[in-house]
């Protein structure tokens, strides 16, 4: 049966230039991910230090690759030249989609949103990178409903082939016929999932982090759980998971849900314990794991 509205039914929009707003880990990593795909990317960041940071760690991440001999450093320069960077969002005004990576807070991204339905276009796509907020609220402040989706990645955004695009209720049937095009243009395996609680992605994998911490409580070893799931062919056990996405973000996404969740499920606070302690995973070099420079990875 079909099923109607699919994207193969509609035209999709002309993308040749793209922006990306928040350049944190998830920015970063989509600009590499457009860059690497041939795309020229306008890369806007909070201030000069930011944009300074993110460059650095593009950088290092692009070098380590060519002194490990999977790319060409001709390759690296090319990639490098399309990125232009800015610290005034009005820069994005000759950009065809705009994908806003910023803090996962609503109210930031409502801001982010409203000034992104000011500097663009009409017509120019406004995605989400979003892991669990509602997309309809953001479509409202931006004031172009009809232009918004989500675009949600996952870290390490250029290595990662999934992407989650999402339909919000009033997306245009081409926005979304567009961006599950472009997901295929620049090497991604896009799936599209609606407004919901989680998407497609966190929907299924809180459940097995969920698991993870009531297994904890009643006596197992993270690392061991990590272990028995990879063992299974997963790429990541769930702890391991945690610390690469962000314990920050996986506590804010348990924040949003708390109104629904049980009580066992919010009496089994570990990530909120370590967020309290300043780890918040690989980035910060300790989570359920400590981490050395390399990423190497030892039980904490
Ligand atoms: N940051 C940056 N680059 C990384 C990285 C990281 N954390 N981890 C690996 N890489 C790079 C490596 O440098 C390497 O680059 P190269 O090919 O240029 O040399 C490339 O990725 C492959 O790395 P490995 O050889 O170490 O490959 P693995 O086979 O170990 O794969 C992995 C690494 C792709 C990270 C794999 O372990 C995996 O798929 N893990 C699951 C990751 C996942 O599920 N992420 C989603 C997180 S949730 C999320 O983002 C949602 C959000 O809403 C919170």
């Amino acid at each position: 049966a079909r099923i109607p509205g699919l994207p193969a039914d509609f035209q999709t929009r002309s993308v040749e230039r793209v922006g990306v707003i928040g350049l944190g880990v998830m920015g970063r990593g989509i600009v590499m991910a457009l860059a690497s795909a041939g795309l020229p990317v306008v890369a806007v960041g909070l201030d000069e230090d930011n944009i300074a940071a993110a460059i650095k760690a593009i950088t290092k991440m692009w070098s380590s690759s060519v002194a490990k001999g999977s790319m060409s450093q001709e390759a690296m320069d090319k990639r490098m030249a399309l990125i232009t960077t800015s610290d005034d969002p009005r820069d994005l005004s000759a950009t065809q989609l705009v994908i806003e990576a910023v803090t996962e807070d609503l109210d930031i991204k409502k801001a982010v949103f409203a000034k992104l339905g000011e500097v663009t276009q009409p017509g120019t796509i406004l995605a989400s990178n979003t892991s669990f907020l509602n997309i309809d609220t953001l479509a409202e402040a931006s004031g172009r409903a009809e232009d918004v989706c989500g675009m949600h990645f996952f870290n390490p955004a250029h290595v990662m082939r999934l992407l989650e695009n999402v339909r919000a209720a009033k997306t245009d049937p081409e926005v979304v016929a567009t961006i599950m095009a472009l997901g295929k243009r620049i090497g991604k395996l896009p799936v599209l999932s609606g407004v919901c609680d989680g998407f497609i992605v966190n929907r299924m994998l809180s459940k097995r982090s969920r698991e993870g911490f009531f297994l904890v409580e009643e006596g197992a070893k993270p690392a061991d759980i990590d272990k028995v799931l990879l063992s299974y062919g997963f790429p990541m056990g769930p702890f391991a998971l945690g610390d690469l996405a962000g314990l920050d973000v996986q506590a804010a996404a348990r924040k949003a849900r708390a109104a629904t969740a049980t009580e066992r499920e919010l009496r089994a606070n570990f990530v909120e314990q370590m967020v309290a302690e300043g780890r918040l995973g690989q980035k910060t070099g300790s989570g359920w794991y400590l981490y050395d420079e390399n990423r190497k990875a030892s039980p904490n």
